[in-house]
């Protein structure tokens, strides 16, 4: 990977597209995860840069209206109380050369703000990323959380400036790649809704994995496939037959759920599951199988939650995280959902948690990020 180390930037101009995605309620920045972990690649440039502009998307914009809830201005009053100076925020509108030419750091605004017009920053349009490529000298990317997406700001711009990735990008990549080489034992602990969103990532992991602990919604199709009676509980029909076929394959690594929570203040066996009920959470009983094979783990992946959180069915994943916090353990927690529930139900922990959702499940499925620059 091309890293910062590999890019001479002293008394440039650099460019940084960051990810400062974060989540905002009623003008309030609600985590600044994503904020803080991009300090260290600007503070970097600060030091040896003439000039730092940084770029972001920030939510989705596909009318106008999206504009005015979706602006990056709240998020340059944050970054100017981390950095400790002053960040200049400059809209599409404004002299944006002045801009630089005025201030040492100025975050433009939302590129998603060109989405409006074709698409354009979505969609990569050359032109776009020229425009972009003209405020700077070379061109930093270190916004993992969209180094999946080709867009106009992190992969177009490249083609323009002599480019590298950040810190933050190296750091990340790093990080997931301790799975390829995992310290044995080595488990992955998968929930979340559907089989068929984690397929590729179910086939990449298998081989590698010493167990593969099975829960949320997902583990009805595989209870299915193994003949238990599921009830109303969520199910993929047209998956039976993969899930067959993996437990077939792999029954010795793949632990499923022995009973579940029917009600908030209800668990019962899986076997003594009936056509009219609803599992919603992973049972007592798992939850202390899985403690135990989490227990004996060096190396775990957490992917999705354990039960149907929104509707208060906590139990699992919190008691899991637990479980996942109590020793040295390398703990990578991946994609977007199960970040938040770690955040909302334990922020103390020495987890390895991405600041990717999308991009991290799409690494660890072998796939190639177009924002990760090899060379
Ligand atoms: C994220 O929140 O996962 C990243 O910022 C990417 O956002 P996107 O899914 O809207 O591209």
């Amino acid at each position: 990977m091309k890293t910062l180390k590999d890019l001479n930037i002293d008394n440039k101009k650099v460019m940084i597209r960051c990810d400062l995605n974060v989540p905002i309620e009623d003008n309030k920045i609600l985590d600044n995860t994503r904020i803080v972990k991009s300090l260290k690649t600007i503070n970097y440039c600060l030091e040896r840069a003439s000039k730092v502009i940084i770029m972001s998307h920030l939510g989705r914009i596909k009318t106008p209206e999206d504009k005015a809830k979706n602006s990056l201005r709240i998020v340059s009053t944050e970054l100017s109380r981390l950095l400790g100076q002053n960040v200049y925020f400059c809209t599409w509108e404004e002299d944006i050369n002045k801009a630089i030419n005025d201030n040492k750091i100025v975050l433009l605004e939302n590129t998603r703000f060109f989405d409006l017009d074709d698409k354009k920053e979505s969609n990569c349009d050359l032109e776009l990323s020229k425009y972009f490529s003209s405020f700077g000298d070379v061109f930093i990317n270190d916004a993992f959380g969209t180094a999946h997406r080709e867009n106009a700001s992190n992969v177009g711009i490249s083609k323009y400036l002599e480019s590298c990735n950040g810190f933050l990008i190296e750091e990340e990549v790093n990080n997931l790649k301790k799975l390829d080489n995992p310290t044995k034992p080595f488990t992955v602990i998968m929930g979340g809704k559907k089989v068929s969103d984690k397929i590729k990532l179910i086939d990449k992991l298998i081989t590698k994995v010493d167990y593969l602990l099975v829960g949320g919604a997902m583990v009805y199709t595989f209870l299915k496939a193994e003949g238990k009676e599921i009830g109303k509980s969520f199910l993929e029909e047209d998956y039976i037959d993969y899930c067959k076929n993996l437990l077939n394959n792999y029954k010795d690594k793949i632990i499923l759920i022995s009973d579940n929570f029917i009600e908030l203040d209800k668990c019962i066996d899986i076997d003594n599951m009936t056509s009219e009920l609803v599992g919603y959470d992973i049972g007592i009983k798992s939850v202390e199988r899985f403690s135990e094979i989490i227990n004996k783990s060096n190396t775990i992946f957490f992917n999705g939650s354990l039960g149907f959180t929104e509707g208060g069915y906590t139990y699992g994943t919190k008691n899991i995280l637990e479980a996942l916090n109590k020793d040295n353990k390398l703990v990578v927690i991946g994609g977007g959902d199960t970040v938040s529930a770690c955040n909302e139900l334990l922020s103390d922990n020495n987890f390895v948690i991405s600041t990717g959702g999308g991009a991290s499940l799409e690494y660890l499925q072998g796939n190639k990020l177009p924002g990760i620059f090899e060379e």
